[in-house]
């Protein structure tokens, strides 16, 4: 099976008439082979076409042309460009497997019968707005706050966020788990023998600048100094400079007034839209009695 993408991207590298790919030049090939997400590809639009292609995949993807007697772009130029390109930011973007490549018309609309106040479909209309208004002028995009039990589809929701403006519009993105991706990765920066020795300064850069940030699990980190310095630096730092930060995580968002971190509460209170996940945990439904 291959997935057309060209509701959810602008590229049109491939051929118009196309069916396969709706014009796009490539495809999600899904039920890849040793990888649960899928891969993409070039469309058959253009990889029968390219047969001449001396590069044969490598960049610069130009072909000699004799009547001309210069070297040309290929007909996959233009589609490998951008097949790679939207690789790179999947890549950057840290997305955990298992969430890669899902959009918002692949994943379950949600469990309407155990779902009493429907807010997994609220969520998903919320990031559907999202999506679809990013770039538009007369909308500010705010980021949400998504809290529930376990299983209740929170990084899901919030990887599919990342999947649809990664394709959409081309903009870097990154996923973060509070603990594994974020607060260890400045530790390790304190360790003599680390290769990240000494980055602390860029890595937290890196983290205030990207364009959309997920901040999954928070919550889960220790209270300490240390970490709440950092965790609070951070979303300041995005506050400051308005930028979209989506987190999830099993506590309300009042908890950390209560828990003494007013000046985080606050600042999410304004960045974010609280959303609180009712849903049951979707893990269950496929376990076998
Ligand atoms: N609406 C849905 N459609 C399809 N798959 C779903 C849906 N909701 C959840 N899942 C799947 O169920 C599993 C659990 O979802 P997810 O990891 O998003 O839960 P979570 O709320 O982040 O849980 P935790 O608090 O334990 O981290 C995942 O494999 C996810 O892909
Ligand atoms: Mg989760
Ligand atoms: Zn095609
Ligand atoms: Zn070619």
């Amino acid at each position: 099976m291959e997935m057309n993408l060209s509701e959810i991207t602008s590229i049109r590298d491939g051929n118009p008439q196309c069916k396969t790919c709706g014009g796009v030049g490539i495809t999600l090939a899904e039920h890849v082979r040793g990888s649960r997400s899928g891969a993409l590809v070039l469309c058959h639009c253009i990889g029968s076409d390219c047969n001449t292609c001396e590069a044969k995949g490598q960049a610069p993807f130009m072909t000699f042309d004799r009547k001309l007697d210069k070297m040309l772009p290929c007909v996959c130029h233009n589609a490998r460009f951008s097949l790679r390109n939207l690789e790179n930011l999947v890549e950057k973007a840290n997305i955990p497997a298992r969430y890669r490549f899902q959009f918002l018309s692949t994943i379950d609309i949600g469990d309407t019968a155990n779902d009493p106040d429907m807010s997994f479909i609220i969520a998903h209309d919320w990031a559907n707005e999202l999506v679809h208004k990013f770039k538009n002028s007369d909308f500010t995009p705010q980021g949400f706050y998504l809290w529930g039990g376990t299983g209740s589809g929170k990084t899901l929701l919030a990887c599919v966020i990342l999947n649809e403006l990664v394709f959409r519009y081309g903009i870097t993105c990154k996923y973060a788990k509070v603990n594994k991706d974020f607060l260890s990765a400045i530790r390790d920066t304190y360790q003599s023998d680390s290769e990240t020795h000494g980055q602390e300064r860029s890595i937290e850069k890196e983290f205030a600048n990207v364009d959309v940030l997920v901040i999954d699990d928070f919550g889960v980190q220790k209270e300490s100094e240390f970490n709440n310095r950092k965790l609070y630096d951070l979303i300041d730092s995005r506050y400051e400079q308005e930028k979209l930060t989506l987190l999830t995580s099993n506590h309300s968002l009042v908890e950390w007034r209560d828990r003494g971190q007013g000046r985080i509460y606050s600042r999410l209170m304004e960045m974010t839209k609280e959303i609180e996940l009712k849903c049951p945990d979707y893990r269950t439904k496929f376990v076998k009695r």
